[in-house]
């Protein structure tokens, strides 16, 4: 489904639950990160782009009781209510405290919310590193700068969507997900400066080139315990470096570590470190459009986040060799796991017209070896959230 066809899904599912149409439709995407993996809470560069999958909702000034908001979620098969006459706190569902998080920012910055009637639906894949949650956030928000007419500055909008995730989702992510929802633009990839927030576009939209998207269909139960012990090594690893985070440091201060007892933090600031470097590099061989040292920066990212930062697992690492075995005369460029790991999706840059050949090798060759069905598919940079 395209974003318009998706808004009419949601627009009619409105219709079903409401019995009158909607008077507002949000939407905002997920992404996939092409290259720079955990740097962003280490004050360095990602570079993301939005993805042509969204989180949509349809809403109305709330015709039952003044101070709710009524959340229906078809795909859940459940309906959350929300009551804000007081200030919003955690609650049921599970998924509606990504709602209530933005809510509670918005009620913060003592923005005067309406009682809502909203539906909701997504084909951004839930955990599957696609950052759905991002997605849902950032839909909310953009759908509450509608019905109060109140605009917030993009970079405060995701900040604060990045709160509700911390708050309320009780995940320490960094900024990644909620700018790139925000403002993501179609054929164009978003280099993000962490430390400074400032964004650049970096156009790809050459048609003889394709971003392939495979979802391992795995995700292990590591990820978020993990996610935050690789935080705190970070931040160990910035203090024994005597600098404020990693983006500060440069591969001369490896020899800082010292190896007997720091073999382990030595590792993930070598990551950081070098990773923030491919980033750059990346950025600028996706300008020249030299697709093959932006493949091998890829390539080495996945090394770098398998070795030495060790959030990779088998099926990524699969589906990584057998794009590596199809190779450039194949059709690949280059491949690596993103987002937070453990499980979750690959992303490749391919060949635009070996798109079919290569997705019918990895999806063939990845059930052989994992005996796991991969989902795959493709996807231009695309716009970030904005209202229908
Ligand atoms: C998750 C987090 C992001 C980022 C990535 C790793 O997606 O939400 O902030 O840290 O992991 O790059």
């Amino acid at each position: 489904m395209n974003l318009l066809e998706l808004a009419a899904h949601v627009a009619h599912r409105f219709q079903g639950q409401y019995h009158r149409p909607p008077r507002w439709i949000a939407a905002a995407p997920g992404r996939v990160n092409v290259i720079g993996e955990h740097t962003d809470y280490n004050d360095g560069f990602v570079l993301p782009m939005a993805i042509g999958r969204y989180t949509v909702m349809a809403a109305d000034f709330a015709k039952g009781p003044s101070n709710l908001i009524s959340i229906f979620n078809p795909q859940a098969g459940t309906t959350a209510q929300i009551d804000i006459s007081r200030k919003v706190t955690r609650g049921d569902p599970d998924w509606s405290n990504y709602i209530r998080g933005v809510i509670a920012g918005f009620q913060d910055r003592q923005v005067e919310i309406p009682a809502l009637d909203i539906a909701l639906f997504s084909t951004v894949p839930m955990g599957a590193g696609l950052s759905s949650s991002a997605a849902l956030e950032v839909s909310t928000a953009t759908l509450i700068e509608a019905a109060t007419g109140q605009k917030i500055d993009p970079i405060e909008k995701a900040l604060l969507c990045q709160k509700a995730e911390h708050d309320f989702a009780g995940v320490p992510c960094g900024i990644m997900d909620q700018f790139i929802s925000v403002m993501g633009r179609e054929n164009n990839l978003l280099l993000l400066d962490c430390r400074s927030r400032e964004t650049q576009l970096v156009p790809v939209n050459d048609p003889a080139v394709a971003f392939l998207i495979v979802n391992t269909n795995v995700k292990h139960e590591l990820s978020s315990g993990e996610y935050s012990v690789r935080r705190q090594q970070c931040e160990m690893a910035a203090r024994i470096l005597g600098v404020p985070s990693l983006r500060n440091a440069g591969v001369n201060d490896l020899a800082k570590f010292q190896m007997e007892k720091d073999a382990v933090i030595f590792r993930r600031a070598r990551h950081v470190i070098s990773e923030i470097q491919r980033t750059v590099d990346a950025a600028k061989a996706f300008e020249d459009s030299d697709w093959r040292l932006a493949g091998q920066l890829m390539y080495e990212s996945h090394d770098s986040l398998r070795n030495d930062y060790e959030v990779s697992c088998a099926e990524l690492d699969a589906v990584v060799s057998i794009a590596k075995e199809v190779g450039e005369n194949g059709g690949v460029f280059g491949c690596r796991m993103t987002g937070g790991g453990f499980g979750g999706c690959t992303v490749a840059l391919i060949k635009a017209d070996k798109m079919d050949l290569v997705s019918d090798k990895i999806s063939t060759e990845y059930k052989r070896r994992t005996g796991i069905e991969a989902a795959i598919f493709t996807s231009r940079p695309g716009p970030g959230a904005q209202t229908i």
